[in-house]
């Protein structure tokens, strides 16, 4: 076998060790898949005491079903065989009549599941690696590998759902309070957990009495509540696959070769083929960087505001070590406190949330600036004010170390005249909120030192965001195209169009948030000085200048285009959206898109649909403005 290794021990255990040929993750493809058949049928001749089933690579145990066979469907008949294949394997594993083990450490996702789902028990590793997760519905697809029959059976109806509709992962210790693992163990006890409790004969835990009805007799309310859930977050014309799994679940127990209309439907939809270009995007955004060594352990950051705060706290949560630096503590405060928060919503437990509060440090004094790889300047959005920090700064920062800021709208060949090395300035520019936002612009001025860039790239992407390379123009990719379409939508208001109707409008078309809520959002002071910046010289409209000489600045004022004191916008029922609205408001966008894949800003039309659906929420089940705009033309 290719990718197999069967262990024969002394006690009767066989132990199936998947170690896919020439990758680092293993993955589920055919080929994988008629060997573990294989070794079924091996077994069947020669029952063993027991069998584990583990990985035999560094990285985890398995990511998922290989995604490559799956790009390539291009029929329905093929999504049935897909589906068939490892429905039928897995229930035959969940079938043999010896106890099977799955030893998860590392990520353990999709099909990868499925698999541990249809061995007897499940023992999880409880490292920070640990992951279970059916991410299936990211990709417009559904777990049609037994997942959607399993997991309700295992943990009960309603997390099985949360799970299969978020594609959230969960960790260790939560699989085993949820009862998805039978146990969870430290590393070093591992090998001999696994065996006591593949021979332990321990029957399953049963599912709560509570759950069994809502699994049973009420499975239709659980049903109907998802529904409700999902409808809030995806409409079913641009998104079918969670309503498919409630579906599934239902009315055929998560089989989906059961209702064959529904496999077709989904592997054959625009958004699947759509979603997982949007995978690969996101992959090969997660590839800058790769190239480079540099690696940050000190991150200091200065200015303790909106989003110097929110940029510290994001990266001690990721494990750096960070200090953060304002005029004066009492800046520095509110930072700490929202920190506070974040670790408390991410880390849950009370040691870790402390851990990552330990590794973020108050530093008024800037003392960290002489031990840090990175230095990120995040102060007032001023001149003069960021030319003497960086003057400050830079006979104090180790050589080697990544000089950057994160302005939004100056140009960095005018704030780095103060310096002796200007080639070193970067720009890292995060997205406001910070956490929420996945995307970062890495801003490469003229003639900068590519290596500097290739090692903030690498810095981004180890606090787990998705760098993006782009050069230095105003606005920089996501700024620049948002600001037409803003402007866009803000005339048409102009024209009478009431606000609730152009975000309708764009809410119909697929944005996360409408046009105008976020303007209200981003503040309308923000929008008019970036309109005055990235419009070119076009007029602000009217509706914008009205509300700003009143001070109605939106969210932050509690009043803009929308009422916002209630906390959320409050909005009246949208009238009806005139015909070819959306597509007045979105060419605008999709034109600047194509101007700045013409004039070089980012690399290419690829880079610049990623950068959009990660930096502005652009529909992802289009495949991004360049690729809709193809596919429509
Ligand atoms: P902010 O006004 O909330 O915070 C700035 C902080 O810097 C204040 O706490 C201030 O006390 C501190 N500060 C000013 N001068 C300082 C100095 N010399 N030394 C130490 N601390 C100093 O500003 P915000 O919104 O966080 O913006 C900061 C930077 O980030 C700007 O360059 C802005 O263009 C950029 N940016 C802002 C975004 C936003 O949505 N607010 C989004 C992306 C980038």
């Amino acid at each position: 076998m290719k990718h197999w290794q069967l262990i024969k021990e002394e006690n009767g255990i066989v132990v199936a060790v998947f170690d896919k040929a020439g990758e680092s993750a293993n993955s589920l493809s055919a080929e994988v898949m008629a060997e573990f058949g294989e070794i079924l049928d091996q077994l069947d001749k020669q029952p063993p005491k027991g069998l584990i089933v583990r990985s035999g690579k560094e990285a985890g145990f398995i990511a998922g079903a290989d995604i490559e066979e799956f790009s390539q469907l291009d029929s329905a008949e093929k999504g049935r065989a897909l589906v068939t294949r490892g429905w039928n394997l897995f229930n035959r594993l969940a079938a043999v009549p010896y106890p099977t083990l799955a030893l998860v450490r590392g990520h353990c996702l999709g099909g990868g599941l499925e698999l541990a789902l249809a061995c007897r028990y499940l023992l999880a590793v409880d490292e920070s690696g640990t992951k279970m997760g059916l991410p299936e519905v990211m990709l417009g697809i559904f777990p049609g590998w037994g997942g959607m029959l399993r997991l309700p059976k295992r943990v009960g109806p309603a997390a099985a759902l949360d799970m299969m509709l978020t594609g959230k992962t969960i960790d260790a210790k939560r699989a085993k309070k949820m009862g998805l693992a039978d146990d969870c163990v430290p590393p070093r006890v591992m090998e001999m957990a696994a065996r006591q409790l593949l021979l332990s004969g321990q029957p399953r835990r049963p599912l709560p009495f509570m759950q069994r009805l809502l699994a049973g007799p009420f499975k239709s309310i659980v049903a109907n509540g998802a529904r409700k859930q999902v409808a809030k977050k995806a409409r079913p014309e641009h998104y079918p696959a969670p309503y498919a799994i409630i579906d599934l679940w239902e009315k055929h127990d998560g089989n989906a070769l059961a209702a064959p209309e529904i496999i077709d439907r989904i592997i054959t939809s625009p958004t699947a083929r759509n979603l997982v270009r949007v995978y690969h995007l996101q992959e090969r955004l997660k590839g800058f960087g790769k190239s480079s060594i540099f690696k940050a352990k000190r991150v200091h950051v200065i200015g303790a505001g909106v989003m110097g705060g929110d940029i510290a706290a994001w990266c001690a949560l990721r494990g750096m070590t960070v200090t953060l630096q304002d005029q004066t503590l009492e800046r520095i405060a509110p930072a700490l406190k929202r920190a506070h928060a974040l670790f408390t919503k991410r880390l849950r437990e009370p040691l870790r949330i402390r851990d990552a509060f330990d590794r973020l440090i108050p530093d008024p004094n800037g003392d960290g600036v002489a031990h840090a790889d990175v230095v990120i300047e995040a102060i007032f959005e001023n001149v003069e004010a960021k030319h003497a920090l960086f003057k400050s700064l830079e006979p104090r920062m180790k050589a080697g170390a990544v000089l950057a800021t994160n302005t939004s709208s100056l140009r960095l060949e005018d704030l780095r005249t103060v310096l002796h090395q200007p080639q070193r300035l970067v720009g890292i520019h995060f997205f406001n909120p910070v956490a929420m936002m996945p995307l970062v612009e890495v801003v490469e001025a003229d003639r900068a030192d590519p290596a500097v860039v290739q090692a903030a790239c690498a810095f981004v992407k180890q606090i787990d965001k998705l760098p993006l390379p782009v050069k230095s123009e105003p606005g920089f990719l996501v700024n620049a195209v948002l600001a037409p379409y803003m402007l866009a939508a803000m005339r048409a208001v102009d024209e009478g169009v009431s606000p609730e109707t152009v975000d309708e409008a764009m809410l119909a078309f697929g944005m996360p948030m409408g046009p105008i809520e976020l303007v209200d959002t981003v503040g309308l002071d923000i929008a008019m000085a970036a309109g005055k910046q990235l419009a070119g010289g076009a007029e602000a409209p009217r509706c914008l200048i009205e509300r700003v000489e009143k001070g109605l600045l939106g969210k932050k004022s509690g009043q803009g285009f929308y009422d916002w004191s209630s906390g959320k916008a409050a909005k009246v029922a949208a009238g009806s959206v005139p015909a070819g609205l959306a597509g007045r408001l979105i060419a605008p966008l999709i034109d600047r898109v194509e101007k700045l894949v013409a004039d070089g800003v980012v690399a290419d039309s690829e880079l610049a649909d990623a950068g959009v659906i990660f930096g502005t929420g652009f529909a992802p089940f289009t495949g991004g403005p360049m690729h809709f705009r193809r596919g429509t033309e």
